[in-house]
Order: C-alpha cells, then sequence, then structure tokens
C-alpha cells in the first residue's frame, strides 16, 4: 500500500494486519514513555482545510509517539476553493521532503489529487462526503476489541449519511470484514442506490432491536445547502438514540463530535454501552498504524526509493 486514500487500498488481511499492528501499539500507549524509533528522521505534515479535534489531534500524537518531525498546518477552507492553490501548497511542502501528508480537505477526492502531486505517502483523513478511511479501520479496531471478530454482526448506522463520509468508509470496512450494514434515517438523507455499496436500508427504527451494533452519525449541518428534514425536534423524535430506544447488549458508537440531544441524548452518550471514549483512544494506535504501514511496514519504500533496512522493525519491536 502506497497511500490510504479509501478503504478500497486495504482488503480483509489488509485491515487485519493494521489492526494487529495498532494492538502492538496499544501496548505502548500504556507504558509511561510512549514513544517508539520507527520513524525517526522522517517528516510527517498534516494539512487540515477543515475543522476537526479527534482527527488531526490523534495524527499528531501518532506521529510523535513514532518519533516522527513533524510539521501541522492548518488553513481556511477558502484559501483552496481552487484546486491549483492547494497544488501550490503541496508544491511549498514538497521542499520539506515529507515522508507523509496527512490531508483533511472539505473537497471529494482533494487526498487523490494531492497524490498525483508528491512522492510522499498520503492519508486520506477525510475528503467532503466521501471517505474517512482511517476511522473506518478505528471503529473497526473498537469494535473488535469488544466483539472479538465482526463476522455475522449486525450493525446498523443511523442518521445523516447522505453527507457522512465516516457511513461511506465503514460501509466498506464493516462488510469487509464481514458485517452486515443498514442504513436507517430520514429518506432525504439516504442517498439513492447506496445498497450497492452492500448495505441495506430502513426508513424507520422498528427493527432495532435486532442490531449488535448501533453507530450513529452527527446531523452535518455544515455541509447541508437547504433544509432535509422539518426540524431538529421532529428528527430527535423519529431518529435519536436515547436509552429507551438501547437494549442493554447493544453497543453504541459515534465517530464525534456529538451533537447532544440532537442525533444522540445525554443519558445515552454517558451509559455503560457507548464506546465512543474507546473509539478516540483507538485513533492514535490505528494512525500509528497507517503510517508505520505505509512508511516502515513490510513493502514500504524510503522517499527516494531506498528499501527501509530491518533496524526500524527491529526497534519497533524490542522497544
Ligand atoms: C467526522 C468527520 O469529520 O468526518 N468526525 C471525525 O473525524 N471524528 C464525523 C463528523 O464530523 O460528524
Amino acid at each position: 500500500m502506497r497511500h490510504l486514500l479509501s478503504i478500497d487500498d486495504l482488503d480483509r488481511a489488509g485491515i487485519e494486519r493494521v489492526l494487529d499492528r495498532a494492538a502492538s501499539f496499544a501496548e505502548v500507549a500504556g507504558r509511561e514513555i510512549k514513544k517508539v524509533p520507527a520513524l525517526r528522521g522522517r517528516t510527517v505534515v498534516n494539512l487540515f482545510y477543515e475543522a476537526s479535534t479527534r482527527t488531526s489531534s490523534s495524527f499528531e500524537l501518532a506521529a510523535k509517539r513514532l518519533s516522527a518531525d513533524l510539521v501541522s498546518i492548518r488553513a481556511a477552507s477558502s484559501a483552496v476553493a481552487k484546486g491549483e492553490s492547494l497544488k501550490d501548497t503541496i508544491a511549498t511542502l514538497t521542499a520539506y521532503d515529507p515522508a507523509a501528508i496527512v490531508i483533511r480537505s472539505p473537497h471529494a477526492g482533494a487526498a487523490q489529487l494531492v497524490a498525483g502531486w508528491t512522492d510522499a505517502a498520503v492519508v486520506n483523513a477525510g475528503d467532503g462526503k466521501h471517505e474517512h478511511p482511517t476511522q473506518a479501520l478505528l471503529d473497526v479496531f473498537t469494535l473488535r476489541q469488544k466483539l472479538g471478530s465482526l463476522e455475522g454482526a449486525n450493525i446498523w448506522i443511523i442518521g445523516d449519511v447522505m453527507h457522512s463520509r465516516v457511513a461511506r468508509s465503514d460501509i466498506l470496512a464493516f462488510t469487509r470484514m464481514g458485517a452486515r450494514v443498514t442504513l436507517s434515517g430520514p429518506p432525504t438523507l439516504i442517498p439513492r442506490g447506496i445498497e450497492a455499496l452492500g448495505c441495506s436500508v430502513e426508513p424507520t427504527l422498528e427493527r432495532l432491536p435486532e442490531a449488535d451494533v448501533v453507530y450513529v452519525l452527527r446531523m452535518q449541518h455544515e455541509r447541508m445547502e437547504e433544509a432535509y428534514v422539518p426540524s431538529l425536534r421532529e428528527y430527535a423524535m423519529r431518529y435519536q438514540i436515547g436509552t429507551s430506544r438501547l437494549l442493554p447488549h447493544q453497543l453504541l458508537m459515534h465517530p464525534g463530535p456529538v451533537n447532544r440531544g440532537v442525533e444522540l441524548s445525554g443519558a445515552a452518550i454517558d451509559s455503560p454501552q457507548a464506546l465512543i471514549n474507546q473509539q478516540v483512544e483507538a485513533g492514535v494506535v490505528v494512525r500509528m498504524a497507517v503510517l508505520y504501514e505505509l512508511l516502515a511496514g513490510a513493502g514500504a519504500t524510503a522517499a527516494r526509493g531506498v528499501p527501509i533496512g530491518t533496524l526500524e522493525t527491529r526497534a519497533v519491536a524490542a522497544a
């Protein structure tokens, strides 16, 4: 794998390899000194053209815990309204000879474009409504920790699927790992034809009790140019997940940030079945594993085509 632009860059074995690596980094996260020398001397650039708390901070921590040098850039989305200015930014950053560029952009396909303009490995940290592959990987990691395997699990994804890159990446990753995925939400927020991704659609929550995992999405107002639901109150009445809609064995997930009282009730967020904080925790080790896989894993090559020696690998194993 040269870049991680979509979940489609990974087959099931590839996902398992990254998540096994993440599990080994989870052990490092438990130590007082949470660092390994794997990417010492390599540079990682984080380029965020959109708001982010979890994704940007966990990519930063991931790069630092792998001992990489890190440059974090945040720009207002207006600065990249044109593809050309993004291209110029990448040309400028190339002067630092980065090993990896992590990019979040409001434009679908931005990460793919960047991959064509640089020798660095590119990680898509969210491109518009398109994909958010590292979120899907951390979601699978969190579920593997809870369930052992996703094989045969019944996962419901509820809410604003239309504007959600998380939903798209999750559908691909969950089904690839053997789960059954059902989408539910107002018909205006479920894209027509989405079943082609291998999931089914239920217009109401009537059959929600069949779910093992209830994955709730944020109402993404910033991507809505018109009203998709009559009112948030109406939406909450029909689709909000509160503790009364959850069975005790069901696991509750959300990528964050949560609109408390809209898609999730406060009590549900704070309930023991919510895995929201575990998802955030998984974000660091999974992003470490992705950077490691791209820059130092088997088959990875250094920026100028020099194969990575086994030294770094051994250092990680021994650290
Ligand atoms: C998601 C995103 O930005 O796509 N958040 C995240 O990365 N944790 C989901 C969202 O914003 O609702």
